[in-house]
């Protein structure tokens, strides 16, 4: 079976699952911060081993369950949990469940995760707003052919070449902002900057990495991002600051520490979530 055919079969068994439910709208739920999930209503909890094809996440802290419902009133399937590619998963197998969402008709997409903070202005448990990504993970999603054009028919999963100058939506950033007034939060912007991993970085890293113009530094989301965009999805990328990024700290960086931070704020994230939801639905539904 093709690539295209193994999403097909995994979107269609969600779908049966969601029953009247049609989300308009995904969200990734990274390390630490699954606590949005249960603020799902009527939830549809599918693991991930029940569907097919569906690439499992072995990192802890990440339960790897799709949640469906409703969330601030809009319907949502949220990911709580994502395979990453230092877990060894090929890089067809990172992006799959995107290509799921995507064919499951969500229009936009909330991508989360801990990150180190490279800019000295961000304190720990900082949530801060994707502005633009560097791929340092020396690969990209798209590689191969883009066969599942064929596939679908006349538009397929997307074009061989498109536009990366506003991956990370600037009315979603908005949106954003505004919600997180409301929770009196005030959000910075940064550049994410996506290494493999699974070692942290070296201080020398960091600094090459913030002269490229990096302030967050990550395991994942941009090839997420690439594939999201790709299909025509829009995207809102919200970093969690876990820690300050090598070399920047007193000691030494654990994933202990980064869980813990990303603990810390996960019900702040959760609300700013769950308005998000409710906004961003709003605007997307009135295009369709
Ligand atoms: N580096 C890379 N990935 C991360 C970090 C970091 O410092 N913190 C959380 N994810």
């Amino acid at each position: 079976m093709s690539y295209f055919e193994d999403v097909k079969k995994a979107a269609q068994y969600v779908r049966a699952r969601l029953g009247r439910l049609e989300p308009h709208l995904g969200i990734v739920l990274g390390s630490g911060l699954g606590a949005a999930a249960e603020s799902v209503m009527n939830p549809v909890v599918i693991p991930y081993e029940d569907i097919p094809n569906f690439p499992r996440s072995t990192v802890e802290g990440h339960s790897g369950r799709l949640v469906a419902g409703t969330l601030g009133g809009a319907p949502v399937v949220v990911m709580q949990g994502r395979v990453h590619y230092y877990e060894g998963h090929r890089p067809e197998a990172v992006i799959f469940p995107m290509r799921v969402l995507g064919t499951l008709g969500i229009r936009a997409v909330i991508l989360t995760n801990a990150a180190g903070g490279i800019s000295e202005k961000y304190r720990i448990g900082q949530l801060v707003l994707i502005a633009d990504h560097i791929n340092l993970m020396g690969w990209n999603p798209l590689v191969g052919p883009n066969e599942a054009q064929f596939a679908f028919g006349r538009k397929g999963f997307g074009l061989r070449f498109f536009d990366m100058t506003e991956a990370y939506s600037k009315r979603l950033r908005e949106l954003a902002v505004r919600a997180a007034a409301l929770e009196g939060e005030k959000l910075d912007e940064g550049v994410y900057l996506a290494v493999s991993g699974p070692s942290f970085e070296t201080p020398a890293e960091i600094k090459a990495f913030r002269t490229m113009g990096a302030t967050l530094v990550g395991m994942s989301t941009v090839p997420e991002t690439i594939v999201a965009r790709h299909m025509g999805v829009e995207v809102l990328g919200i970093s969690c600051v876990t820690n300050l990024a090598s070399g920047l700290n007193e000691t030494p960086l654990s994933h202990a520490e980064v869980f813990e931070a990303g603990r810390q704020v996960e019900r702040k994230l959760a609300d700013l979530l769950e308005r998000l939801a409710m906004w961003m639905s709003a605007l997307v539904d009135t295009e369709s």
